[in-house]
């Protein structure tokens, strides 16, 4: 059996293609592994999220604020959360049961809720930012997935 031209042309292709998605590969797991946090990720028993969290808002410096909140099948704890003249607010996130994910509607803010973990992301909060801002869940979680909503209320 001989094996033609093209076919051994067309074979070096191949072979060359698989050498280059394997590079890409390894490139980017090299890259993501240097992206992935290390081990200050917090975890948490979803069972003992409410008491071991605490969630509410807490002001730890003038216009700083760290709020903690509780993802639960239908709603966010607390539901309702009121800044007064906020910077920079931390959010520290869980779940409690399914996968959740926390928008505040017309901002930047959009994080991914696992139970197990707690999700932080900061928002610096413009300076003409004012009033009342939906906070939603954009992930689908059930049947009440619609009904769980709550409001970021900034006062100047
Ligand atoms: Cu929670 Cu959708």
């Amino acid at each position: 059996m001989t094996i033609h031209k093209e076919e051994k042309i067309w074979a070096g292709i191949v072979a060359a293609m698989v050498v280059v998605f394997l590079a890409a590969l390894a490139y980017a797991a090299w890259v993501i592994g240097l992206q992935v946090p290390g081990g200050d990720v917090q975890m948490v028993n979803p069972q003992r999220a409410l008491e071991e969290l605490k969630p509410g808002v807490r002001e730890v410096a003038p216009g700083k604020y760290e709020v903690t909140l509780i993802g639960k099948m239908w709603s966010w704890f607390p539901n309702k959360i009121v800044l007064k003249d906020p910077v920079e607010v931390k959010f520290r996130l869980t779940s409690v049961d399914v996968i959740h994910g926390f928008q505040i509607v017309g901002t930047n803010v959009n994080v991914m809720v696992f139970p197990g973990y707690v999700a932080e992301i900061t928002w610096r909060v413009p300076p003409n930012a004012k009033g009342t801002y939906l906070m939603i869940c954009n992930e689908y979680c059930g049947a009440g997935h619609q009904n769980m909503y709550g409001y970021v209320i900034i006062e100047r």
